[in-house]
């Protein structure tokens, strides 16, 4: 039976209103240099400790800036990393929500949405005492490690951790943060992004200084955090997997950057720092969307693959996402085997059959200077913006 005018006008006017609601936000973000060129400002909170493939914190600014937030959303990143997005959105005075796997990338998150711990400066000038003392302890058992480690370097790590164990609990974040961002430095490994192990006259006197400095550098750029330090909440586990039932309907945006097929490998990027800080890289790598391992082996990963985990995490997404919320990715191509591979278009058109809209596309130059990880293998040179968005009934 056809529609009566009068009867269709209600459902029209709303689809209406939304539709133009989408197409001025899309002129926006048309508007936006996504290259960013040009820095306006660099907090010190950015760069306490290194991580692949981070966002300069424009790019989740950007979103934050031009889209209206449902009233009262959560603003969520549920591949968080570092916690850019959480930090940017807290920033701006939302409450965030970030997923993400590593214990690494949860710990830098945690870490830089917390409220600095009182008197944290004099734990860590404890633990370094405990450096000076000559007990014997019992080095941890760790795969290869006197490949990447020398004995005296094994003693003083293991020193060092296990007097982070035995701080205040609400100094443990902090003084695990600081170990972390000093592992690759004392170690025999060239550098953070070159896994050649190099004589680089470490010593044990070294461990000490570095962590000590690296407190220093932290408490600074935490207390540079000139704003309200809205609630965050940092979940730990496979955004596939973990239950998320109390956030459902609550969260107002997404803003995130994936792990995508054969690229970024962020568990072994962080493989001794989880090590060292008691976590087991292994069973991270065996979650990790997109990790390299899983395509060259038996029963590999193909790019299918990626279609079914993007489809998941969109139900995921529709669940968490209040009517009208939106979802913002930013993804590079991939190349498996050989064959370049589209995740912009994976990603969106998983949004579309979860039944969220189209809202814009765009393409980004990621500039040489920006990049934080050696991609020779996978030739990342521009990534696109994709953005979806829940309907809103
Ligand atoms: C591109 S990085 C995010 C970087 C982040 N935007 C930042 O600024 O630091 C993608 C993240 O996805 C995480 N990841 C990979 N597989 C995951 C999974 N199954 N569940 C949750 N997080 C996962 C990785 O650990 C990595 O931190």
């Amino acid at each position: 039976m056809p529609v009566r005018a009068a009867e269709a006008t209600p459902y029209s006017t709303a689809a209406g209103a939304r539709q133009a609601e989408n197409a001025a936000v899309a002129a926006k973000l048309a508007a936006v240099d996504w290259d960013f060129k040009v820095r306006v400002v660099q907090h010190d909170i950015e760069s306490v400790h290194p991580y692949p493939a981070k966002f300069i914190a424009d790019l989740p600014g950007a979103f934050l800036d031009v889209l209206p937030v449902p009233s009262g959303g959560l603003i969520m990143d549920p591949f968080c990393g570092s916690g850019t997005t959480l930090a940017e959105a807290q920033r701006r005075g939302f409450e965030t929500l970030g997923v993400d796997l590593n214990p690494i990338a949860c710990l830098m998150a945690r870490v830089k949405t917390s409220p600095l711990p009182e008197g944290v400066l004099k734990s860590a000038d404890l633990v370094v005492r405990e450096l000076d003392k000559s007990a014997a302890v019992e080095v941890p058992l760790i795969p290869n490690l006197a490949h990447w480690f020398k004995p005296s370097i094994q003693v003083a790590l293991t020193r060092l951790t296990q007097a982070i164990e035995r701080a205040p609990e609400a100094h443990k974040d902090f003084l695990r943060l600081a170990a972390s961002s000093i592992i690759v430095r004392v170690s025999n490994q060239e550098s953070d992004t070159r896994y050649a192990a190099i004589e680089k006259g470490v010593e044990a006197k070294d461990v000490r200084e570095a962590f000590r400095k690296s407190c220093d550098r932290l408490h600074a750029a935490l207390t540079s955090r000139f704003y309200v330090l809205n609630a965050a909440t940092v979940v730990e586990g496979d955004l596939l997997k973990v239950d998320m039932g109390e956030y459902s309907g609550r969260v107002g945006m997404i803003v995130t950057s994936p792990p995508y097929p054969n690229a970024y490998e962020y568990w072994l990027y962080h493989k001794y720092r989880m090590w060292w800080l008691g976590h087991n890289p292994i069973s991270v790598k065996e979650k990790e969307i997109g990790a390299r391992a899983h395509f060259f082996k038996k029963n590999r990963h193909t790019s299918e693959t990626f279609v079914h985990q993007m489809q998941e995490a969109f139900a995921r997404f529709g669940e968490l996402l209040m009517p009208g919320g939106w979802v913002c990715f930013v993804v590079g191509r991939s190349v498996i085997h050989g064959e370049v591979i589209d995740n912009a278009k994976i990603v969106e058109e998983a949004g579309l059959a979860m039944g969220f809209e189209a809202v814009y596309r765009g393409t980004r130059n990621v500039l040489g200077s920006r990049k934080s990880f050696n991609l020779s293998h996978a030739n990342i040179k521009q990534e696109a913006i994709v953005v979806l968005r829940k309907v809103a009934s």
